[in-house]
C-alpha cells in the first residue's frame, strides 16, 4: 500500500520553496497572487477538519477552492477519526489535488482538546492509523470509488464535489492517468507537545512512510513564542535521509537568503515559510541584491505591491461575492499587510480597514498616491 513512490515531490526542483499553510489566511486568492508573483514549488491549503466534512459542513468545501495556476496544490486535513480521513481522501483526491497533508501541529487550544492537530503527538498510534487511513482513502479513489460510494458523506456534499470534479482538466478525471497512479500522504508537525522530542516522534512518522515531513521548529507549548529551534529541525532531517521520506523545515524564516542559508546549515530538502509571505509573495524570488523584505512600492522592477493589493482585492471579490454570507473583512488584513513598510502605513491602513470592495480599495490606494 505504498502510494508514494514516484510522486509528484520526488519530481520538484530540490530545494524546494514551499508556501506553509495558514488558516485564515492561505485561502484561494491569498495562493493565487503567491503562485503568480512569488511561483512557490508547492503550496498547501487552509486545514480543514475531516470529521466537518463527514458530518455535512458543505462550507467548508471552500477550503478546497483552487486554481490551474497553483499545482502543485497539496489538501491539508486534521481530526482524529481514522475513518473519516480515509473518505475525506476519497473527496480530495476525486478534486484532483496532487498530495494530502495531515496537520500534526496546530496547537490550537480547540484542535489540542479535540485530540487532533499537534496532540497526536501524544497518541502516536492514533497518528500512525491516521496516516494509514489517508492512504487506504486514495487506494480507494484509484480502485474507482468516489465521494457518493463513502458512507459518512451527504448527499449535497458528494454532488457539489461531483460537480466540481466535472470541472477538472480531463487528465485530473481520469482516476489514474494524471495522477500517475499516486497521490503522496504527507505529515505536517512540530518537534513536540510539551519537551521537543524529535528522536521519537519522528520514527513513529517515518514507519508510514509519508513522502514528505514538514516540521515546525517548536512544541505544540510554545505556540508561536521563543524562536523555532533548527537544531531540532536537524535531528530529524538526519533521520528523514535515512529513509525516503522527504523533509521541509518551518519556521521563523525571514527572506529568500534566510531559508538558502538555514536549508544549508540544517540539511533539509526545503522549507516551508508562512508569516513572511504575508505582504510579500515576492519573498519566493531570489533577489541577488540581497533580502526579500520588498513590501512597499516597484522594486526591481519587479510589479508595484499596491497593484498586487489590488489585484488580491478583485481575486478575493471574485472567489467569494457569490457565495452566501459573503464579506470583504477577511482582505481587509492583508491590505494592511501590503502598507505596513510605508512611512504613512497607520493612516493608510486606518482608511483600507474601512473598505468593502476592490473599488474602494482602489480609490483609498489611489487617494494616498501609491497607484
Ligand atoms: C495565522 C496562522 C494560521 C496557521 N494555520 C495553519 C494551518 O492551517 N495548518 C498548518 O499546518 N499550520 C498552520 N500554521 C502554522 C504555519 O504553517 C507555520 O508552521 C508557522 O507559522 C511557522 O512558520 P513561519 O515562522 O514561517 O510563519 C498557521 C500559522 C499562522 C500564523
Amino acid at each position: 500500500m505504498n502510494n508514494n513512490i514516484d510522486n509528484f515531490w520526488s519530481k520538484l526542483k530540490k530545494p524546494i520553496f514551499g508556501l506553509s499553510p495558514m488558516d485564515g489566511v492561505t485561502d484561494q486568492p491569498y495562493r493565487f497572487i503567491q503562485k503568480k508573483y512569488g511561483k512557490p514549488a508547492v503550496i498547501y491549503t487552509e486545514f480543514t477538519n475531516v470529521e466537518g466534512v463527514c458530518h455535512g459542513a458543505t462550507t467548508l468545501l471552500r477550503d478546497f477552492i483552487y486554481d490551474e495556476t497553483q499545482r502543485p496544490i497539496v489538501a491539508q486535513i486534521y481530526g482524529k477519526t481514522p475513518k473519516y480521513f480515509r473518505q475525506t481522501a476519497v473527496i480530495l483526491c476525486q478534486l484532483g489535488f496532487n498530495g494530502i497533508d495531515i496537520n500534526m501541529g496546530c496547537p490550537a487550544k480547540s484542535v489540542d482538546n479535540s485530540g487532533s492537530g499537534a496532540a497526536l503527538i501524544k497518541t502516536p498510534e492514533l497518528a500512525q492509523d491516521i496516516i494509514k487511513a489517508t492512504k487506504l482513502g486514495i487506494q480507494d479513489y484509484l480502485n474507482g470509488q468516489r465521494a457518493k460510494d463513502c458512507s459518512n458523506i451527504t448527499e449535497e456534499i458528494s454532488q457539489a464535489v461531483e460537480k466540481k470534479a466535472k470541472l477538472l482538466p480531463k487528465k485530473y478525471q481520469e482516476k489514474s492517468k494524471g495522477l500517475s497512479g499516486t497521490i503522496p500522504v504527507s505529515v505536517k508537525t512540530r518537534i513536540g507537545y510539551s519537551s521537543a522530542i524529535v528522536e521519537e516522534w519522528i520514527p513513529i512518522l517515518l514507519k508510514m512512510e509519508p513522502a514528505v515531513i514538514a516540521i515546525h521548529g517548536r512544541t505544540l507549548k510554545q505556540q508561536y513564542s521563543g524562536n523555532a529551534n533548527w537544531n531540532e529541525i536537524k535531528k530529524a532531517a538526519n533521520l528523514c535521509h535515512k529513509t525516503k521520506t522527504l523533509i521541509l523545515g518551518n519556521g521563523d524564516i525571514q527572506d529568500f537568503q534566510d531559508a538558502q542559508r538555514k536549508i544549508k546549515e540544517y540539511g533539509v530538502d526545503g522549507v516551508l515559510i508562512g508569516r513572511a509571505t504575508f505582504g510579500n509573495p515576492f519573498i519566493f524570488v531570489e533577489n541577488k541584491d540581497g533580502g526579500n523584505k520588498i513590501s512597499c512600492g516597484a522594486t526591481n522592477n519587479r510589479e508595484n505591491i499596491f497593484e498586487v493589493a489590488l489585484e488580491h482585492s478583485r481575486v478575493f471579490e471574485k472567489t467569494y461575492s457569490n457565495k452566501p454570507r459573503y464579506n470583504f473583512l477577511p482582505m481587509r488584513k492583508h491590505l494592511g499587510w501590503y502598507v505596513r513598510n510605508i512611512s504613512n502605513a497607520k493612516i493608510v491602513r486606518a482608511d483600507l480597514f474601512k473598505t468593502n470592495s476592490a473599488e474602494e480599495v482602489e480609490t483609498v490606494l489611489k487617494n494616498y498616491k501609491l497607484l
